[in-house]
């Protein structure tokens, strides 16, 4: 445990998540608390606050701190006044659980953003309502995924391009609501390294994930089988993170380095509603 004045760095998992401890996001965050908590960041890919007062303005302007936030393609998210924030909500217009789901795809591992050439550097989700059971996020860290890859495994991934494509795990999960047509000319396929190099670590990390459609090159069934192969490789309960979630809880997480998924709970009794926000990193090498 690391302390910084009343600040505390607490592990939350033996390689990857810390609890911050001492901090009120509501203030403002200045340039030496930001240092701080950025470097946390990088060395524990994972950052977890509770019982943080954060309306949607400040979410933004906390995420505004780490970089350029994303608009997301998918415009029917947008939060009321804050497009900023991708609103996942099962609630109906009468505020009443609708047993809809509002995002399948969220259901599987993936990474915010990958589906873009300027990919997700840092995911904040807020939480508002979290069911009693179930709707826990689940993170996983790709660091170690890589490396415990045979050295087979590693020299044939190398160079390897994978295309990621939005419309393709949208069309696959979330079948009755596709995107529009403007969607996917705004969103169309686009290839990155299956192995990338963070660009502050300098590690090297997975980088695939439920919107890898395919391998750059290959024949289109092989390229899916890898795909498949790797995602299932990297994915062991040694290298994950089983967040349960509280009202008022802020988890940020760096999208270079790990993957993500919701569980599913009861959408037509229970209420979850949470707020997502990305930073936009840059372009994987
Ligand atoms: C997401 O996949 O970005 C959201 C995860 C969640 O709702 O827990």
């Amino acid at each position: 445990m690391v302390g910084y004045d009343n600040l505390e760095i607490r592990p939350l998992c033996r390689a990857f998540g810390a609890e911050i401890i001492g901090v009120d996001l509501s203030r403002p965050v200045d340039d030496d608390l930001y240092a701080r908590i950025y470097a946390a960041f990088l060395d524990r890919q994972l950052l977890l606050f509770r019982d943080q007062d954060l309306p949607p303005a400040s979410q933004v302007a906390l995420g505004q701190r780490f970089g350029e936030v994303q608009v997301h393609v998918m415009n029917q998210y947008h939060a009321d006044g804050f497009p900023e924030l991708y609103f996942l909500s099962n609630l109906d217009d009468n505020g009443e659980p609708s047993g809809k789901h509002p995002d399948k795809g969220t259901l599987a591992w993936h990474t915010d953003g990958s589906w873009r050439r300027v990919t997700g550097q840092a995911t904040f989700l807020y939480s508002v309502e979290v069911p009693k059971e179930g709707g826990e996020t689940h993170f996983c860290d790709m660091y170690a995924a890589y490396e415990a890859l045979s050295d087979v495994m590693k020299q044939r991934l190398e160079g390897m391009r994978a295309v990621h494509n939005l419309d393709f795990s949208r069309s696959r999960r979330h079948a009755e609501d596709p995107m529009t047509d403007a969607q996917k000319r705004a969103a169309p396929p686009i290839d990155h390294p299956v192995v990338r190099t963070h660009p502050e670590t300098g590690r090297k990390c997975i980088f695939l994930g439920d919107h890898a459609e395919t391998i750059a090159g290959l024949d289109y069934e092989e390229g899916r089988g890898l795909v498949e192969e790797v995602n299932t490789l990297a994915v062991r309960p040694e290298f994950t993170y089983c967040h349960q979630w509280r009202p008022r809880d802020l988890v940020i997480w760096d999208n270079r380095c790990l993957m993500h998924r919701a569980t599913s709970y009861d959408s037509a009794r229970e209420r979850r509603v949470m707020r997502r926000c990305t930073i936009l990193g840059e372009i994987p090498g």
